[in-house]
């Protein structure tokens, strides 16, 4: 988390992926709304406190369900997220949605250049470039997400290859003016039970901080949220928040259960 005297606040995410029906997503999100307020009352914390300043929670439900959950989530605090954006603002693009489509049904981060888009779609760096504009346009927040595969890991190009990810975005968009997060998720630690050790976490996400610092400027570095996301569950999110530099979590698996996902939520 933040040294002190640094405010940059902690988000906790739940990425749901391709799972849940309507009903289901219903049903998951109000089950997290209660969580949270059920350990907040036994945590004694006067709620969810102002970006930057406290611990936020969001849900990433798929796109037919984002108008219930919206719903079911409305005056909690928790915020509306999605899992991707149209890299184009509007036009002959069957099948995509658009930035403005997501803000129009109240939608207010969106998850950008997760590893199953990078690999299993194509994504590039200058398709996840645009897709981030898109969204900063839009006025939302954006959660770009990085990482290594395991061949790049074992070829010893894990910090190369986040470096030119996060540099690829960095470099081309105003930190002073976008509300961005990075998510670092080794793609060989994400739904395989193998988490990154907290100390890999730390080293990447110091390595990220200074990638942003030069390319941006130190302020910006230092406000950054850093998520760590890969296998994250109750028994070591923990230890994973407690490292320097790592400011929240970026969940798949253990979001899809209200109980574990509240149990990765730190008090506040
Ligand atoms: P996982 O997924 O927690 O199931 O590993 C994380 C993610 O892909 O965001």
């Amino acid at each position: 988390m933040a040294e002190s005297g640094v405010r940059r606040g902690v988000l906790i995410t739940g990425n749901w992926k391709m799972n849940l029906l309507r009903a289901a997503s219903r049903e998951l999100a109000a089950s997290v709304v209660r969580a949270l307020a059920a350990r907040r009352s036994v945590a004694g914390g006067s709620g969810f406190a102002p970006p930057g300043a406290g611990v936020q929670v969001a849900l990433a439900p798929p796109f037919t369900a984002i108008d219930v959950v919206r719903d079911a989530i409305r005056g909690s605090g928790v915020l509306l997220a999605a899992q991707d954006v149209a890299a184009a603002r509007e036009g002959a693009h069957t099948g995509e949605v658009s930035a403005a489509m997501l803000a129009d049904a109240g939608v207010e981060l969106v998850i950008v250049g997760h590893s199953e888009r990078r690999h299993g779609q194509g994504e590039t760096d200058a398709i996840v470039l645009d897709k981030v504009q898109r969204v900063i346009e839009a006025g939302l927040l954006v959660t770009l997400c990085v990482g290594e595969t395991g061949a790049e890991r074992d070829a010893g190009r894990a910090e190369e290859v986040v470096a030119r990810q996060v540099g690829a975005v960095v470099s081309r968009v105003d930190l002073r003016r976008a509300s961005l997060q990075i998510a670092y998720e080794p793609v060989w630690a994400i739904g395989t039970g193998r988490t990154a050790t907290p100390e890999d976490a730390r080293r990447m996400h110091a390595r990220i901080r200074a990638t942003v610092a030069a390319a941006a400027g130190g302020e910006a570095a230092q406000a950054l949220i850093i998520q760590y996301g890969g296998s994250v569950k109750p028994d070591n999110a923990a230890a994973l928040l407690a490292q320097e530099d790592v400011d929240g979590l970026l969940v798949g698996g253990a979001s899809l259960q209200a109980a574990s996902f509240a149990t990765v939520v730190p008090s506040w």
